[in-house]
């Protein structure tokens, strides 16, 4: 056998040896007050609040926990449990169509590790806390 042959399977035994010692990370428990809420108070709020043009197209009043749960006008934009079903989790991703993408117009998307700060929020079970 040449060594090529042979560092193949030992590589792959070092990795599934390093896989098993190695505890799967969970994400951080998100706390709703402390991480999420002024994350739409400085992106979102703006524009979803009373007199705000994001608020008067779709309802949607971003300022506090029920209203955010309570959704827009055609019905909730969380579900608990599940970020990729979650339609502020496709708007904020850009995966709907490029007029919905939030923040709305122009502005910079969210950064990556806020959108996923949102999406274990939700997969925590969008909880009050
Ligand atoms: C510059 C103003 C503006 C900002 C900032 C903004 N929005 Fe919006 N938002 C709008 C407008 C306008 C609509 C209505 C869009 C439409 O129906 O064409 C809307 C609609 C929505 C909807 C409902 C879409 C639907 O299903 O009808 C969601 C959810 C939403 N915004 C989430 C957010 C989130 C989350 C943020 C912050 C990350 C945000 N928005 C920031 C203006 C804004």
């Amino acid at each position: 056998m040449n060594r090529h042959h042979l560092l193949i399977p030992m590589f792959l035994a070092a990795l599934t040896v390093t896989g098993c010692d190695t505890p799967k990370t969970e994400p951080q428990a998100v706390s709703f007050s402390r991480d999420i809420l002024p994350i739409f108070s400085a992106y979102c709020v703006e524009c979803h609040q009373p007199g705000g043009e994001g608020l008067a197209a779709s309802g949607l009043n971003l300022e506090s926990y029920d209203n955010i749960m309570k959704g827009t006008k055609f019905g909730p934009i969380i579900t608990p449990g599940s970020s990729v079903s979650s339609t502020l989790v496709v708007l904020v991703e850009g995966r709907a169509d490029k007029s919905l993408k939030m923040p709305h117009g122009e502005r910079k998307p969210l950064a990556p590790e806020t959108i996923a700060l949102i999406r274990n929020w939700i997969d925590q079970g969008a909880k009050k806390n």
